[in-house]
């Protein structure tokens, strides 16, 4: 996705605003640029691929008079990938960022070019600015409330006009935006994490404000009010910020994963009332994208197994459009890792207008979603840096099976807890001794790297244990993959096996391992190459093997996640991926 920066202040916006891009490379981007400026005179800079090849075009010695500045990495929604295309956009007086999608900018821009503008790209963005220059009026305040009123879709934008040149102004609508601060000098970035090394006094806008920011103030307006917002201090996580040794982020965060699975649930383990009493709802929702969203197929499994409990998941993008008819007591869970993800936002706002109650499980806590949901279960992931998500989708997994323990308990369907409880104390030693099986899934990567199809094939649990193993490797290596329910392959789609496909088959479900395994002797009688990822108790003798600690239903995905991240990761190594920045990806997709 889009990222945006911005400084005001008395140090060198250049090295600042690079620091800043660089920092925003996790959310994805195709190009780059910055728009420098100083009393006497601007300088724009753009530059299509990695932010190195805008440092090539910076001649930084001469930039250093400029104290104030704003900058873009570009992820092209509209319009090809050229310098063109590229923000800033300048049209007239107005210089400008933007994160998001204006969805009637196709509108604007022919009304605007019937008033004479002529635009130079095919972003909307520069329809924003020409719109903004369109509506000038002497109080820039007022240029910017007439324009917002007439956008429709999504936007952080930081704005420099040329009329008001001691000053940058930004605004929020849907996509993220925060506000740095020290005395001195003043930051704006659609993520913390671009501009927390310089301060950690922050302010969150909302949807509809305006700040107005010098190097000595920020005001914040909406509809042209001012009004007081709170200054959060938060403090630099360091230890995310470098790779301690590991070749790749994804891999470091594999390796967290028993540090911050203990620090996830320890306070609920240690009292497992801390966690909500969900007994009373009739049908629970699950909502999510990705990774997210398998990760409440897992629970779906485990509700409607273990709770009786009706439960519906969809993808966000299709939920918040649908005709729900909530009759019975309904809850509805968000799971959001950045809890920036567009749709889901969307999805969880259209949930609460239904009158809905909403719980969300979030890892970052100042995201939009962590301060609109009605309830928030934080996972403690710290920041993941690599694009494909791994320790965040664990402890997903992770704080969702607790969740579905307590109800099984609070429904009385379980009147013994403790046992339960015991298995997820011993998760962190059970998943380090996954982890350590390093060779057995290099040994693995080796018989998959070099084919471009692939299948995941499971039943029930096992079954979303695959949706998300097929699409981590696909997102890290570019191999196809599909999961598939392993009764259904038969039905079609086994015609698609052939000699040395590999066939990742899961086994974890007791009650239907003979099933399964007969489905792994189909794919196998064609030709497939599988790869069995089972447990203790339920090993075949494969030559293709991983097995893990034969635990309940409620731990059983929290061994099982880490070895189907392990292999993706050594595919990809061994096919010289950009594992830590895959192609196309976005590490929290701000637009719909
Ligand atoms: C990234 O690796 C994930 N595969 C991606 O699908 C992610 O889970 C999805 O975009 C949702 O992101 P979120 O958890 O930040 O909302």
């Amino acid at each position: 996705m889009c990222g945006i920066v911005g400084y005001i202040g008395k140090n060198k916006a250049v090295n600042i605003l690079l620091d800043g891009l660089k920092k925003l490379e996790y959310r994805g981007y195709d190009s780059a640029g910055i728009a420098l400026y100083n009393d006497s005179d601007q300088k724009i800079i753009k530059s299509v691929g990695r932010i190195k090849n805008l440092e090539e075009k910076l001649n930084l010695s001469s930039l250093e008079k400029y104290k104030k500045g704003i900058a873009h990495t570009r992820w092209a929604t509209h319009g090809a990938v050229t310098e063109e295309n590229a923000h800033p956009h300048k049209v007239g007086s107005i210089t400008l960022v933007h994160n998001g999608i204006i969805e009637n900018a196709d509108i604007l821009r022919e009304d605007l070019k019937e008033k004479g503008y002529q635009f130079k790209s095919d972003t909307d963005t520069e329809v924003v600015a020409a719109l903004l220059d369109f509506n000038l009026e002497d109080d820039f305040l007022n240029t910017i409330e007439k324009t917002i009123k007439m956008l429709k879709g999504s936007y952080a934008l930081g704005i420099i006009t040329d009329q008001d040149k001691d000053y940058i102004y930004v605004v929020k609508k849907d996509s993220p935006l925060v506000i740095g601060i020290n005395d001195e000098e003043k930051f704006f970035a659609s993520d913390i994490t671009a501009i927390n090394t310089y301060t950690n006094h922050f302010i969150f806008l909302d949807d509809g404000e305006i700040a107005k920011i010098n190097e000595k103030e920020v005001k914040i307006y909406q509809h042209l009010i001012e009004k007081n917002k709170d200054i959060n201090t938060i403090d630099i996580d360091l230890e995310s910020k470098n790779k301690n040794g590991y070749a790749h982020y994804m891999l470091k965060e594999i390796n967290e994963e028993p540090i911050v699975l203990e620090k996830t649930l320890k306070p609920y383990l240690e009292n497992i009332e801390l966690l909500p009493n969900i007994s009373d709802y009739s049908v629970i929702h699950i909502v999510a994208c990705g990774s997210a969203m398998y990760a409440g197929m897992v629970a779906k499994y485990i509700l409607e197994e273990k709770t009786n409990t009706e439960v519906i998941v969809d993808v966000a993008s299709e939920y918040r459009y649908k005709n729900i008819n909530y009759n019975r007591k309904t809850l509805v869970i968000l799971i959001s890792q950045s809890g920036e993800t567009a749709d889901t936002i969307a999805a969880m706002r259209f949930a609460k207008l239904k009158k809905q109650h909403t719980l969300a499980i979030v890892n970052v806590k100042t995201s939009t979603i962590a301060r609109e949901a009605d309830e928030v279960l934080f996972i403690e992931a710290g920041e993941e840096i690599a694009v494909a998500t791994t320790k965040a989708y664990l402890l997903q997994v992770a704080l969702l099976s607790l969740l579905c323990l307590k109800l099984a308990y609070d429904k009385k369907i379980i009147t013994e807890i403790t046992p339960y409880l015991n298995e997820f104390k011993i998760l962190p030693k059970l998943v380090k001794e996954v982890i350590d099986k390093d060779s057995d899934y290099q040994k693995i990567a080796q018989e998959v790297y070099q084919k471009n199809n692939s299948f995941f094939i499971g039943r029930k649990i096992d079954y979303s244990y695959c949706l998300e193993g097929s699409l981590k490797l696909k997102e890290v290596s570019y191999i196809h993959s599909e999961a598939y329910q392993a009764g259904e392959l038969k039905h079609g789609t086994i015609s698609l096996i052939e000699k040395d496909m590999p066939v990742f088959g899961i086994i974890t479900d007791h009650d239907i391992y003979e099933k399964t395994l007969s489905n792994i002797i189909e794919v196998e009688s064609r030709g497939a190459k599988t790869i069995i990822i089972t447990t203790d108790k339920l090993k075949t003798n494969r030559n293709l093997e991983i097995i893990v600690k034969d635990v309940s239903i409620y731990t059983q995905g929290i061994l099982i996640v880490p070895t189907l991240q392990l292999i993706s990761y050594y595919v990809a190594l061994l096919r010289g991926c950009d594992i830590d920045k895959p192609r196309n990806l976005a590490k929290s997709v701000t637009v719909e």
